[in-house]
Parts: C-alpha cells; structure tokens; sequence
C-alpha cells in the first residue's frame, strides 16, 4: 500500500478580482473531493447582504473585519479549498494567520481580461469609477509587492479554465520530502506538471522576488524545457537567463565549469544570484560545482530530468567533474536550495537512459524500500506481455525510490560510513563500466554488479537462493542486463573485471570493501569478500578465465 497523504493544511487560492478565484478553486476542491469555500460568498451569507451593500451601509473597514475574523476561522481548519476576496491576503495580518502547511496560489490575468470577466457579472464595488480599466491598473499596480510576496502563481489569461485546473492540481497533489543536511534543510518536489512551477518552489523556498537565476542546460535538454522553466521563474517575480553547455559526460570537466563562469558573469550573476540545474547527472553535477565555486559559493537548485538524476544525483549534495586520469576527481559539497522533480520531462528520455536509471530504482529498493521493489517486480512482469511497453513509474513511487537515499544521506552526510549502501552494485559495476569501454551505461553496469552482490552474499552464506532469483528476474524484467558481458563485446574476463575494481578503489584489491544484499530491505556494508570467491561468481555469470587464473 503506498503511504497516504493525509491533508494538512488549506488549499487557497487568490488573486485579484477577475482571475477566477471561485470558478478554479470550485473545480479544484471538487477534483479533490475536498470542501470549498468561497470566502466573498461566506461573508455575504452570514452578513445576510451582498458585499456591495456591506462597503455602501457598513463602510470597507467592517467588511475587512468580517475578512480577517473568517481568515482567523479558516486557518484552524484543514483539507479546505479556499478562494479568497481580491484583496484579502493584500491586508499582512491574513497573511499572518497563514500556516506552514497551507499552499497558498496565486491567481494572475492581464488588465484586459480582467475588464472582460467582471464586466458581465455582479458589480464590483471598487470598480465603481469612470474608468474601470485604469482602475484595475492602478489597484494592481498597489497590490503587486504583496502579490509578489506570495510564492506560487498561476497565470490564466492565455489558459482555458481545465488547463488552470490542471496546474493548480499539479501544486496541490505534489508531494514534498524534506531533506536535513548540517546547518540547513530543503524541500525535494515531486509531482506531474511541476516543470511549470519551478518559480513557485524557489519563491517557496525563500529565494526573494527579484532574484537572477542562471538556468544551466544543455544543448539536448534545453530546447525541450527551458523556454517553459523560464516563463515559470518569470511569473514567480525572477529573473533567468540561458546558460548551455555542451551534452555528455566528456564535457563534464574544468573547462566546462569555466564557460559558465564567463557566463554568469555576462549575465550579470552576483553573490545574491542562483543557479538552476535543468538536465541530467551530467548537468546537476556541473552546475552545482560551478554554483559551490562561483564567488565562494552561491545558492543553487535543481530539476533533474534523467532517472538517474531524479532519484540519485539530484539529492546527497556531492557535485563535481572529471579529470583526464579518473571520473569525479574534482568536486564539493553543495547542497541544493530546492530540487523539483516533474516526471512528465522521462517521456522524452531515451529508453535505454530510462532503463539505466531504473537500476538505481531497483538498487533503493533493495537497499530501504521493500513495498516498492515488490511492485517493481509486479510492473517488470506485466510490461514482458508481448505488446507493453515499460511502464513510468509514479510520482509517489519515485518519492520513495528518492526518499531511500534522502534518508541515508542524512544520517551520514559526508560519506563515512553508512553511505557506502549506496554503492550496492557499484564495486562490480564501476569495474564493468571501466571494462565495456564505457560502451555499457552506469546502470546497466550497475545491473550487473548488483546481481553480482547477491550471489556473492549467496556463497558467502549470507541470503537465500530465493533473493539472487528474485533480484535477478526485476533486473531482467526491467530490460537490464544479468550477466558478466556485453552486446558487441561479449563475456568480460573475470581477471580483468577484478584489475579494474583494484585500480577503481586505487588501492589493494584484497582490501575491497562490499556492499551486499541480505534480503530485500536490508544490506550490509564493509564485508571483506576473498578474490577466489568473486572470480567464480563472476565467471558463473558468464565471464570467461579459467578456474586456476585465481
Ligand atoms: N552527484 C551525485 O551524487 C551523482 C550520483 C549519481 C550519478 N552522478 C553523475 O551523473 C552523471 C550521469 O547522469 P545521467 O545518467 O542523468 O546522464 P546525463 O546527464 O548525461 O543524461 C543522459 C542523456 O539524456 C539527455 N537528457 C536528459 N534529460 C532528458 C530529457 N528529459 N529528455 C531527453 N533527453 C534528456 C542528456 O542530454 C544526455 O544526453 C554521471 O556523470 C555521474 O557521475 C552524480
Ligand atoms: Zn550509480
């Protein structure tokens, strides 16, 4: 059973007059099936008059008391969607009545639209004046600090109301994970449709109106999402601009890092600047380098699009490029101010990158999050039925796919000790990557590795056949290789895969330390396993080298 959400907090959606505050948040609330209330019409209710009499018998200040008293009532309610008065949350004491747990969106339209849609309905009280137009304008003009203080927005002009609806839902269905890190704390944000929010978030995330993002993407990645990223960042009241790099992991060096500094600089990035990682492993790794680095270090965020990244490189803080002699040799702890993840960005992945990723997926599982490697095992298997295609997983199943490693990197930070969990399947994998000629991707290599792993903790009497088999069936399911060769290359041998582990750890080979499967849900790190012992289960996994070569 996936974990429920239980619902905290209200929903409330505001903005100014005109932007459809009560026909959005009627959709939403009943999309939600949770309960609305139209703030405008409860005050009408209980006042026992329409709001234009209230301001001609009562004066504006009472309805702005009656305002406040009912923000008060609300905010000790949860699960309500709320659509508030235009003006409402202008007033800082609404504002304050606001809780952590409540989202609050906000609602834009151009002047224009707005003339169009209050114009056929009730009367407007303050729209009582010869120019209802340049009222708007001067009225939005007024509001637009406290508009801009709120973190998430919404735009509906150029948008039918579904397409509002949708991305209001995508906000109000996403899931956050807190992450701890020493002397700090970020939100990770999961959910389909995100990519339009990723202003909100780092509004959310306490990055001020006004800041300048230097979104860092390729040339592959960035024609597909970065117009989109930049319309969101600029409807959240900041300011991008582009900063591309060339794609792949042998531009992920100093020289890279170097270009976007000259780019940060023409973009007229300072000490009060972000940057924002839009790619992959590749582009998160270098952007937060070059953000950790560029004047001593400057906030930074991420979307990641790849697997890959989403459920591994994205979070844990370690950043960083290769150098001629090895891959990661030079790099910092950056932990990131905000990472949000929208999953629709997979559909345009290439399947054999899915499919890497997928490694990593199944690796969390196995190490922490035995539900889901069970259901991973139910999804291998439908998807082999001749004519299915493999299916994407959920955005609650990569939540807890990510919250695998979420929870292991806060325990040890710096990679000490419990860490090395992680790298189940990556002492053989490392090897094997190194082997192939890197003609096989890290997670394909990783497959390798992990089956590998368990039918080491097999041998060494450690886990039940059951575990090798069960391991091994999700990894194949999921169209990851099983055994010790390569299409193209054919069986690695056995010796060789073992020089490169030696010359991976740059030590001792016999001092190799393992990481290995008991059973699904639990590892053991810092097992000492003798060479004969993974010679032959290497072998028996296909490799070639004789029995003596050990
Ligand atoms: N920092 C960490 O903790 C950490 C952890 C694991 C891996 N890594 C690093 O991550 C890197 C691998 O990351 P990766 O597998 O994401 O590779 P990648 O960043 O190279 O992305 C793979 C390919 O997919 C393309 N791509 C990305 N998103 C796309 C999308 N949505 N649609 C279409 N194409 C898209 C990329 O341009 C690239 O060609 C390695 O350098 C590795 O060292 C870092
Ligand atoms: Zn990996």
């Amino acid at each position: 059973m996936p974990e429920t959400q239980e619902t905290k907090g209200n929903l409330i959606i505001t903005g100014f007059m005109g932007t459809g505050k009560s026909v959005i948040g009627r959709a939403v609330a009943e999309r939600l099936a949770r309960r609305f209330v139209d703030m405008d019409t409860e005050i009408e209710a209980r006042a026992g008059k329409r709001i234009r009499r209230i301001f001609s018998e009562d004066g504006e200040a009472a309805f702005r008391d009656m305002e406040a008293r009912l923000c008060e009532e609300l905010s000790s309610r949860d699960g309500y969607v709320i659509a508030t008065g235009g003006g409402t949350l202008v007033a800082p004491r609404n504002r304050a009545v606001m809780r952590e747990e409540d989202m609050l969106i906000c609602l834009h339209a151009e002047p224009g639209d707005i003339l169009r849609r209050v114009s056929g309905g009730e009367e407007r009280p303050l729209l009582q004046v010869r120019d209802p137009r340049a009222e708007i304008e001067r009225l939005l003009t007024l509001r637009q600090d406290a508009y801009a203080a709120l973190p998430w927005h919404v735009d509906t002009s150029r948008l039918p109301v579904e397409r509002v609806v949708e991305r209001v839902l995508a906000l109000a269905e996403a899931r956050t994970v807190r992450t701890d890190y020493p002397g700090g704390a970020y939100h990770v944000q999961v959910g389909t449709g995100l990519l339009h929010h990723i202003g909100g978030a780092l509004r959310a995330a306490a990055i001020p109106a006004g800041t300048r993002v230097a979104l860092v993407s390729n040339d592959v990645v960035a024609p597909l999402y970065a117009a989109e990223v930049e319309q969101s960042l600029s409807a959240a009241y900041l300011h991008p601009f582009r900063c591309v790099v060339p794609d792949g992991e042998r531009h992920k060096t100093l020289r890279t890092v170097s270009s976007l500094y000259e780019q940060f600089l023409a973009g007229g990035l300072d000490r009060t600047g972000l940057v924002l990682s839009l790619g992959g492993g590749v582009t998160g790794d270098i952007a937060g380098f070059a953000a950790a680095s560029f004047l001593r270090g400057i906030y930074f965020a991420q979307v990641p699009t790849t697997l890959l990244a989403m459920v591994d490189a994205s979070v844990g803080g370690k950043t960083g490029v290769d150098l001629r002699q090895g891959k990661n040799l030079v790099g910092a702890f950056k932990q990131p101010h905000a990472v949000v993840i929208d999953p629709q960005v997979l559909s345009t992945l290439a399947d054999p990158e899915l499919r890497s990723g997928m490694a990593e997926v199944i690796k969390h599982g196995i190490i922490g999050a035995p539900s889901l490697f069970g259901e991973l095992e139910v999804l291998g298997r439908a998807s082999q039925a001749p004519g299915n295609q493999p299916r994407l997983l959920s955005p609650e199943q990569l939540t807890r796919a990510l919250r695998v490693k979420i929870d292991i990197v806060e325990e040890d930070p710096y990679e000490h000790g419990r860490r090395a969990a992680l790298n189940l399947g990556h002492t053989v994998g490392h090897a094997i990557e190194r082997v192939s000629g890197y003609t096989l991707r890290h997670g394909e290599a990783v497959s390798i590795g992990t089956v590998a792993a368990a039918r080491i903790a097999l041998r060494l009497g450690r886990a039940e056949h059951q575990l090798a088999r069960r391991i091994e069936s999700v990894l194949a399911a999921w169209g990851l290789p099983i055994r010790c060769e390569a299409p193209g290359h054919g069986p690695f041998r056995a010796e060789d895969v073992w020089q490169a582990m030696a010359h991976d750890k740059k030590r001792q080979a016999d001092s190799l330390r393992w990481v290995l499967p008991l059973g699904i849900g639990r590892v053991i790190i810092n097992v000492g396993v003798p060479k004969r012992l993974v010679l032959s289960v290497l072998r028996e996994m296909g490799a070639t080298g004789s029995v003596r070569s050990s």
